[in-house]
């Protein structure tokens, strides 16, 4: 029988304190139905902390955990029916692939023909189907984690919880990887709650992050939404690469920097201080004579090519040495160092971010 499909999670006031650690602090989080939600922060952020709590392994020291509504705070984790995947791959080295996939129906005491026919099915949604014979040793790391997949994922789980589930593959496997967890989550339509401290595997596979950094969340949204508009340093900083601009805010659209009026979009305060993220592939250099609501000289001091693109850093006398990235297929100029060149960006381009909040004691 198939269980209702996507079910709507939401955290209320979470909380766990160890003898003077505070794991996690104040957490509110509403993860909707049949989305995929990723939890993004540097290691001890409270990442695998939250996820227990979600899962029932650990309880929480204040707050609640809802399923579609209803408290389940107090309910043991075998009664939540949370498929779970980790780092470690974590099969049964001795029974095959298909033995493992039907492991948690054993459990609960399924009968056999039930059995196959779910094993199977779950075989092809992770396309294993020709492995089910074969035992762990005999798969790649890749096809391994699959099988925890389907394992997770065969007894119609309400939630799939993932914690770190790719960090142990090399770049290329886990590019493809997470190519087939979005895919399978399209195509099974369950909640996802997944763990990661990989900005760019947050970015591509989420309906919505949340942001975690010393136990709080800092931020949470659509990708596209906190890689725009982080809303502090740490957001900025944590999810891709900025630039810091400092000054204080002078008439309408204006912040003094130094010597250097920067024209900005957002709507400030006037005297007040100003920290503004600038990501380096809204900086253009900018040939002779061509206009830019911002135009900053500067003297490339270093950069480092990556195949499909060049970052620069370019010295400038206000602002301190800048990072600006660009496609390197029509670089506009062949790098040097010493080379004078003019910084343009859109006033638009650099958003006033908050100084972070010390982390939770
Ligand atoms: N059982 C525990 N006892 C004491 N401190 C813990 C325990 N578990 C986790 N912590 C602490 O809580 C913080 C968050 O840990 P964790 O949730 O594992 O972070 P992450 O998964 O983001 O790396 C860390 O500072 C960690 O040391
Ligand atoms: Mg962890």
């Amino acid at each position: 029988m198939q269980s209702v499909i996507g079910h709507a999670l939401d955290l209320a006031g979470v909380a766990k304190r160890y003898d003077g650690v505070t794991a996690v602090e104040g957490i509110d989080l509403a993860v909707e139905r049949g989305s995929f939600l990723t939890l993004l922060g540097p290691s001890g952020s409270g990442k695998t902390t939250l996820l227990m709590i979600i899962a029932g392994f650990i309880e929480p020291s204040a707050g609640a955990v809802l399923l579609d509504g209803r408290d389940i705070t107090a309910l043991p984790p075998e009664k939540r029916h949370f498929g779970m995947v980790f780092q470690g791959y974590a099969l049964f080295p001795h029974m095959t692939v298909a033995e493992n996939v039907a492991f948690p129906l054993r459990v609960r005491r399924m009968n056999r023909a039930g059995q196959q026919q779910k094993v199977r099915t779950a075989l092809d949604l992770v396309q294993l189907s020709a492995f089910a014979d074969r035992r762990p040793a005999q798969l790649s790391g890749g096809q391994q984690q699959r099988v925890a997949l389907a394992r997770a994922l065969v007894f119609d789980p309400a939630l799939l919880l993932l914690d770190e589930p790719l960090s142990a593959l090399d770049k290329k496997l886990r590019a493809e990887l997470q190519e087939e967890l979005k895919a399978l989550h399209r195509r099974i339509g369950r909640t996802f709650v997944n763990v990661t401290h990989d900005q760019e595997e947050a970015l591509s596979l989420s309906d919505r992050i949340a942001i975690l950094n010393g136990g709080r969340l800092i931020q949470q949204g659509a990708p596209s939404e906190l890689y725009e508009a982080p809303r502090t340093r740490f957001v900025a900083d944590f999810l891709g690469a900025s630039n810091f601009l400092r000054g204080i805010a002078a008439v309408e659209g204006r912040v003094q920097a130094g010597g250097t009026a920067l024209r900005v979009a957002a709507p400030l305060a006037a005297e007040q201080a100003v920290l503004l993220s600038l990501r380096p592939e809204k900086i253009r250099l900018l040939p002779e004579g061509e206009a830019a609501a911002n135009r900053v000289p500067g003297l490339v001091s270093g950069w480092s090519y990556v195949g499909a693109a060049f970052t620069l850093t370019v010295d400038t006398r206000d602002l301190g040495p800048m990072r600006v990235t660009m496609p390197a297929w029509n670089a506009p100029l062949r790098p040097q160092q010493g080379l004078a060149v003019t910084l343009g960006w859109d006033a638009d381009a650099a958003v006033p971010v908050a100084e972070d909040l010390p982390a939770a004691a």
